[in-house]
């Protein structure tokens, strides 16, 4: 039987290549950058499979120029990126990588609530900067984390995981629900509260985002969002940079109407909204929630895994349009 062609949207972990390799030919971008446009439709004409990113626009261009393709798998749990409408209009599968990134994108979230709540960043710049003075009672004076109340924007794998990893820290913890539906877990582990959205925004004395993005919830924190809030309170986010209205942050952030973001992801990546980059009660990481070797290479062997059964008519692990098996 011929070999399948396999295009890969840029470099991933080796050991979803091997496998991958198993049972196709594999074509790699060979540089460390996302393909332009241009490059992407031109580069999956041939191939039957595409693992691809989240910086990997998949829509209708995409499938009218890959017209070979028997499946497509992120690189991601996200896929906001991906028109899965259309895919499945075409009856193309596509999949996604959740599960294998929960823990470490769930402790990022936890390095941003530490960091930000006791202004990591901020201070090692002082060291760094040889301006110390020495310890003074009145300096760098950050906030309490224990038994402070943790409010939960979307209680999925990941929210779920952010919350339970509370416990250490005796935390009253809220969630919100577009679902209405209750989380189980978090209510028997945790006697967690399901709220509004404007009850948590007014309780919360962290908010942690982990809800994915659509258009109901892009720009959910914006202006009224944040006034919303406690002045004391600080904003997380590793789920999508758009769920923020970034330039209303930035004013936010500015005027002290929250104390603090942690952030991991931006509205425009990889440029962060004028001013941001300034403040002081901002941390910024560069989008490196899953950024672990277990996680990489777990999404890495998934997206092969998930591939290789689209490619083969069966039906792969975490499947996006389950219902092309039916
Ligand atoms: C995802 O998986 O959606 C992250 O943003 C990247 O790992």
């Amino acid at each position: 039987m011929d070999r399948f062609k396999v295009y890969v949207t840029r470099m991933i972990p080796q050991d979803g290549i091997d496998l991958l390799r198993r049972v196709a030919d594999v074509e790699i971008n060979p540089e460390d950058r996302p393909l332009s446009r241009n490059e992407l439709l031109t580069n999956v004409r041939e191939a039957d499979g595409v693992v691809g990113l989240l910086t990997d626009r998949i829509d209708g261009e995409f499938f009218d120029a890959a017209k070979n393709l028997k499946g497509y798998a992120n690189y991601a749990v996200g896929f906001d990126n991906i028109d899965v409408a259309e895919a499945t209009k075409r009856g193309i599968p596509v999949s996604n990588t959740p599960g294998v990134l929960t823990d470490a994108t769930a402790e990022c979230a936890w390095a941003l609530i530490f960091a930000s709540a006791r202004r990591v960043v901020e201070t090692d710049k002082v060291m760094r900067s040889g301006t110390w003075s020495g310890w003074g009672p009145l300096q760098f004076i950050g906030a309490d984390i224990k038994g402070k109340t943790l409010g939960i924007v979307g209680a999925g794998r990941i929210g779920t995981e952010v919350a339970l990893m509370s416990r250490g820290f005796g935390m009253k913890v809220l969630y919100t629900s577009s679902s209405g539906r209750r989380n189980g877990v978090l209510d028997s582990e945790l006697h967690a509260q399901l709220v509004s959205f404007d009850q948590l925004l007014a309780q919360s004395d962290f908010i942690s985002i982990h809800c994915p993005l659509t258009p109901q919830t892009r720009h959910m924190f914006d202006a009224s969002a944040f006034s919303h809030m406690k002045k004391t309170a600080y904003l997380i986010n590793t789920s999508r940079g758009p769920v923020i209205k970034e330039n209303d942050l930035v004013t936010a952030l500015r005027n002290s109407d929250i104390a603090g973001a942690g952030l991991d992801v931006y509205e425009n990546e990889p440029d962060m909204a004028p001013g941001l980059a300034g403040l002081d009660n901002a941390v910024l990481l560069p989008h490196i929630g899953s950024a672990t070797q277990n996680s990489r290479n777990g999404m890495a062997t998934l997206a092969a895994r998930n591939l290789i059964a689209m490619l083969r008519g069966q039906k792969p692990e975490t499947p996006l349009n389950s219902e092309l098996y039916d």
